[in-house]
């Protein structure tokens, strides 16, 4: 028998939960109707809509029309930066400097609209210099946005200051909680932003489904036009069956009160913990050491290590992912490759990493699927893995 992949790759994506594939494939047994017609098969897929909507919009805590359907965070990110954009006088948008691509891109696109690009700089642990903020939400700014919880390091961002901060300037605030929200759901209001991102596919959900969360009486703009679904701004027939999936993914997970000190539960009751002992066993083998912020601001399912030979020399992260799916271990690298080039982590690059480490980070994000067997065999294959390549 082959035996199974240990799946420690929950930043990339998660194995969906069976009660959730239960509820796609009853949504679209039982309700396959297109919600906009008037007949009966229609009104029955509008209904199962709205009580999803009213659903989701509780574990938020925010009334059913502040929740606009996507297709994942991606569109949803581009939805809030492009979309708030475009009722704003431009100005400056202030990015941090870790942020995902979909942020990136959809910054870069406001370029053509007479809007400047700025970037929060981070500290060698990924988290933002605080003691930048006057300066960066002085006049231009009129945007923000800033990753909850960062996907390649782990760090959890001040999220709550920065709100607050912009706020009380009158600077729309976004916040990509793609990374949070698998690790506990908290409040809407908690953030302090006017939009929050997130994509279902990250916690146990559908791929291809995801919520932009806005403010009441924020003003948006669609990205794209069509037969004016979720309040005019997002068009095209609802995903019904995905959207059933992502609230029955959403109900299992814990609640908790976000503020610039806590970290979230995690996603299963012993997340944590192994993630702690994983990470403890890691530090112990010579030649890796941690990256990004230590536990205290740590995403609770994150672990980001450099890693080099036993002798102290850099190794690729790349050979290293390679090498451990051999050994039947799935986990990531940040440095991306292009055309066969491959690249330096942009993340790494912002941390001020030194050049030869920066296509050494090697990560590894855990879940509710894992057990203690199979994670106590993990060091012993990074360990193997890397014999092989020093
Ligand atoms: C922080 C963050 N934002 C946005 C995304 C994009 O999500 P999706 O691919 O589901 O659109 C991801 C996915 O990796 C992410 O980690």
């Amino acid at each position: 028998m082959v035996e199974a992949e240990i799946y420690l790759d929950a930043a990339a994506t998660t194995p969906p939960r069976s009660d959730v594939i239960e509820a796609i494939v009853e949504a679209q047994r039982k309700a396959w109707g297109n919600p906009s017609s008037l007949h009966n098969t229609g009104v029955k897929a509008a209904e199962l809509l709205e009580r999803l909507r009213w659903e989701l919009a509780q574990r938020f805590a925010v009334v059913p029309d502040q929740l606009i359907f996507t297709s994942g965070a991606t569109e949803s990110v581009h939805l809030a930066i492009v979309g708030s954009a475009a009722k704003l006088t431009p100005g400056r948008i202030v990015v941090s400097g870790v942020e995902h691509p979909a942020v990136l891109a959809a910054a870069n696109q406001l370029k053509n609209k007479g809007w400047t690009v700025a970037f929060w700089p981070v500290d060698a642990l990924g988290l933002i210099r605080l003691e930048c903020l006057e300066e960066l939400l002085a006049e231009p700014t009129r945007m923000v946005s800033l990753i909850a919880a960062q996907s390649e390091v782990g760090a959890l961002q001040p999220t709550d200051v920065v709100g607050q901060a912009c706020r009380a300037r009158g600077i729309t605030f976004h916040s990509d909680a793609t990374q949070l929200i698998p690790q506990g759901c908290p409040e809407f209001n908690h953030f302090q932003s006017d939009l929050v991102s997130l994509s279902a596919h990250k916690f146990q959900g559908p791929r291809g489904i995801g919520l932009l969360i806005r403010r009441s009486n924020l003003s948006l703009s669609p990205v794209q036009g069509g037969g004016g679904q979720e309040f005019g701004l997002r068009s095209g027939t609802e995903a019904l069956p995905l959207i059933a999936g992502m609230a029955q993914a959403l109900s299992v997970l814990p609640a908790y009160h976000l503020s610039g000190d806590t970290v979230p539960p995690g996603s299963g009751a012993d997340v944590r913990r192994q993630r702690d002992d994983l990470l403890q066993e890691l530090l112990e083998i010579q030649g890796l050491s941690l990256l990004g912020p230590n536990v205290t601001q740590r995403s609770p399912n994150h672990i980001a290590v450099l890693v080099g030979s036993a002798g102290g020399q850099p190794l690729s992260a790349r050979a290293m992912v390679r090498e451990l799916a051999r050994r039947g271990v799935a986990c990531s690298s940040g440095s991306a490759c292009r055309s066969g080039q491959r690249q330096d982590s942009s993340v790494l690059t912002a941390m001020n990493v030194p050049e030869p480490w920066r296509q050494s980070g090697l990560r590894f994000t855990l879940g509710p699927w894992l057990d203690d067997k199979a994670l106590k065999q993990v060091p012993e294959r990074v360990l193997d893995a890397q014999r092989a390549l020093s």
